[in-house]
């Protein structure tokens, strides 16, 4: 990975490296679409090789038929394009996460106001202990949360504040029991690359990810994976060639799949280097030995905080995956700016990042992490 070459990395869950065979992959599309194309007949059956072999590698990443697998730009259109297309009524029911993206709960908000729909509150940030309790927790507040005109629940797998996991797939049991059966959007943001998530992303009516920040893909580039009642349920918002069953004027019909929500031009290249770096994470082991390996690290890190004076981790036990958030206050008590942390780290060349809500410092740990580096990270923290 060129980036590590400079630099010690912590900033995984804002975005990944790209490793050095995907940046070769991106470059060679680039100059194969050069040769084949850039727009002739020779060039379509190599994008559409492509496009289809990424579509297929990530339905079994999220263990669904790959009808339900849409192309994205980010997360957050992932999040928000469907979500226009269902029909909501007024007085419908929003029940959101506390811990949810700034941008996803904005996008929430107007879709609120314009179908006059009423936003309510499930509790998360403050689970900060063992998974099971966790879990048990989250049942029971979303219980006492939901209501008959409950319409839509949105819960992020991976909290990216916290780093607590939420019980995804017990949570579909759940709302499939309510006599409305609201729809489930998940922020999968911190959980593609980092989490085995095929349980999680079968059962959710839309799942969320992007390929730029734990799988170390390139920026630019997402994928939804949305139930088939969803699909059925659910009109494209935003239109164009892509969304159409067959090109041409008067083509008419949708796709029945979930490529209605795609729309129309991207680019290609980007989709080879996503591919490299799954086949690369997948070098690396399944879904479960790679999560082990980066909880080493996360635990590592999570112990060595706690060994030092002033510092508090968001989390009270050992993080279920690998984001580490923490604060840290000053011999006298007074909080440390975690803005002055994060700029006084990266002047030595270690990069972290601050979080706004709750005020704090995020490091993450990668399957690329090593012991030293989080080794030198404590000793910085401890030099000040
Ligand atoms: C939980 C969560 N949701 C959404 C986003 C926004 O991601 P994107 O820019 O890919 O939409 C992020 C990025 O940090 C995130 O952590």
């Amino acid at each position: 990975m060129p980036a590590l070459a400079n630099k010690t990395y912590f900033n995984y869950g804002g975005q990944g490296p790209l490793p050095g065979p995907s940046l070769v992959a991106i470059s060679a599309a680039f100059a194969t679409i050069q040769e084949l194309g850039p727009f002739s007949d020779n060039v379509w059956p190599y994008v559409n090789r492509t496009v289809s072999a990424l579509r297929q590698r990530l339905a079994a990443w999220f263990g669904v038929d790959t009808a339900r697998v849409a192309f994205t730009e980010n997360v957050t259109s992932g999040c928000v394009l469907p979500l226009w297309g269902l029909p909501w009524q007024a007085g419908d029911e929003l029940l959101v996460s506390d811990a949810e993206h700034y941008g996803v709960v904005a996008a929430l908000e107007e879709l609120a106001r314009r179908h006059q729909l009423r936003i309510t509150s499930l509790a998360v940030a403050d689970l900060t202990g063992e998974a099971e309790a966790t879990a048990a927790a989250v049942g029971q507040r979303l219980e006492a949360a939901l209501t008959p005109h409950t319409r839509l629940v949105v819960l992020s797998h991976l909290l990216w504040n916290t780093g607590q996991t939420m019980p995804i797939a017990a949570v579909a049991a759940q709302l499939a029991g309510h006599p409305r059966h609201p729809w489930l959007l998940v922020d999968g943001a911190q959980s593609l690359g980092s989490l085995p998530l095929a349980e999680a992303a079968a059962a959710a009516d839309i799942y969320a990810c992007t390929g730029h920040k734990w799988c170390c893909g390139p920026e630019g580039l997402g994928a939804v994976a949305l139930s088939e009642r969803l699909l059925e349920a659910s009109s494209p918002t935003l239109i164009g060639w892509r969304s159409l069953e067959h090109d041409g004027a008067g083509a008419g019909g949708y796709h029945r799949d979930a490529r209605r929500f795609e729309v129309a031009t991207s680019c290609t290249p980007l989709f080879a280097g996503l591919n490299q770096s799954l086949a690369l994470l997948e070098a690396e082991g399944d879904a479960e030995a790679r999560l082990a390996a980066i909880r080493q690290r996360s635990g590592q890190l999570w112990q060595g905080l706690r060994r030092i004076p002033g510092v508090r981790t968001l989390l009270a036990v050992p993080p279920p995956a690998g984001l580490v958030s923490f604060t840290m206050a000053a011999g006298s008590g007074e909080p440390l700016d975690p803005a002055v942390i994060v700029k006084q780290l990266g002047n030595r060349g270690t990069w972290l990042r601050t979080l706004e809500s709750p005020r704090c410092v995020r490091a993450c740990t990668h399957l690329v992490s090593t012991a030293d580096e989080v080794e030198r990270l404590l000793a910085q923290l401890v030099e000040g």
